[in-house]
């Protein structure tokens, strides 16, 4: 067993996802440099860093170069930025803090925070396509198109057109599970599933880490509900009881409080049996399982 514990694996991954971002986020010259300014703004220096740490630890299964892995966890951490810099505009959830910090549309202007979003977005997939990706161009397109499914209409987007609408309504617990898979599970099952097409895995590892990451994924979203009731924006680093307030279709809305945390944990459980076959090398990975339900921001 590694003897490196999950809090400093977390943290040294941190590390390296933020300066492999912040290697591919030069700002250049010119008056477009506050876009640039507003994308570092949202994407350095704060954040748990969960996708990319999905993506370096699954990587790490196959041997894949670290470098290679760090790009790609780098391009997840921007595409999940532009999700929250979206998500925290007016138009949505309007709030304004976020990772301790006022949300982009405050700190620069809608407009800027919207071109942020937009050019994260874009910049996640140039980085998976340049060849210092990947040496195989079979590996890369595998990457883009595997983020486009899951940041997409029947992935992410799609998700918080959901949530947007169930806003108010009763969904059922099914209905809110597919909300959740969709808004936020997809892309932290393609963070794991990243890892495995970079490393060229085998067809029956790559459906086990994508099972692993569905469950992983679904209990982190339950766990981000719980801490909306039970954190506060001092823990958390944005606003709490935000979901209550604004009739958010919620597993804890649905199940409340006892039976969501049930839930989480049950799923948190599958998620590691699903890496029953793996060898030490997956014990974070089984470790952050455990995390993703008792973490506390
Ligand atoms: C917040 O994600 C939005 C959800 C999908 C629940 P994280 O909790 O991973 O946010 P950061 O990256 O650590 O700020
Ligand atoms: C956001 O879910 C999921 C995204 C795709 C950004 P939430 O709206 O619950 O995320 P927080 O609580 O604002 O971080
Ligand atoms: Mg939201
Ligand atoms: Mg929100
Ligand atoms: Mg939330």
């Amino acid at each position: 067993m590694s003897a490196e514990s999950l809090a400093d694996a977390v943290k040294r991954i941190a590390g390296e996802v933020e300066q492999a971002i912040d290697a591919l986020l030069p700002i250049p010259e010119g008056p477009e440099s506050r876009l640039f300014e507003a994308m570092r703004y949202a994407t350095l220096g704060g954040g748990k860093r969960m996708r990319g740490f999905l993506v370096i630890q699954t990587a790490g299964l196959f041997g894949v170069d670290r470098n290679c892995a760090a790009r790609v966890a780098a391009s997840v951490e921007m595409l999940h930025a532009y999700s929250l810099v979206h998500d925290d505009l007016p138009a949505m959830d309007d709030d304004d803090l976020r990772r301790g910090k006022p949300s982009a549309h405050k700190q620069f202007d809608e407009a800027t925070a919207i071109l942020a979003g937009d050019a994260l977005q874009t910049r996640a997939f140039e980085v998976l396509a340049e060849p210092a990706t990947h040496s195989n161009p079979e590996a890369r397109a595998e990457l883009v198109v595997a983020l486009a499914h899951a940041a997409g209409a029947r992935g992410m987007c799609g998700g918080q057109m959901i949530d947007m609408l169930a806003e108010g309504q009763q969904l059922t617990a099914d209905e809110v599970g597919r909300l959740q898979a969709m808004k936020t599970g997809r892309l932290i099952q393609y963070s794991v599933e990243a890892g495995a097409i970079l490393g060229r895995a085998p067809l029956h590892q790559r459906h086990l880490l994508a099972a692993y990451g569905r469950d992983v994924g679904a209990a982190f979203q339950i766990a981000d509900d719980l801490l909306d009731v039970e954190g506060s924006a001092a823990e958390l680093g944005k606003t709490a009881g935000k979901d209550a307030e604004q009739g958010k279709a919620t597993m804890v809305a649905v199940l409340g409080v006892e039976r969501a945390r049930a839930q989480a944990e049950h799923l948190a459980t599958q998620a590691a049996a699903h890496l029953d076959s793996f060898g030490e090398g997956a014990d974070h990975l089984r470790r952050l399982a455990a995390f993703m339900v008792t973490r506390r921001n």
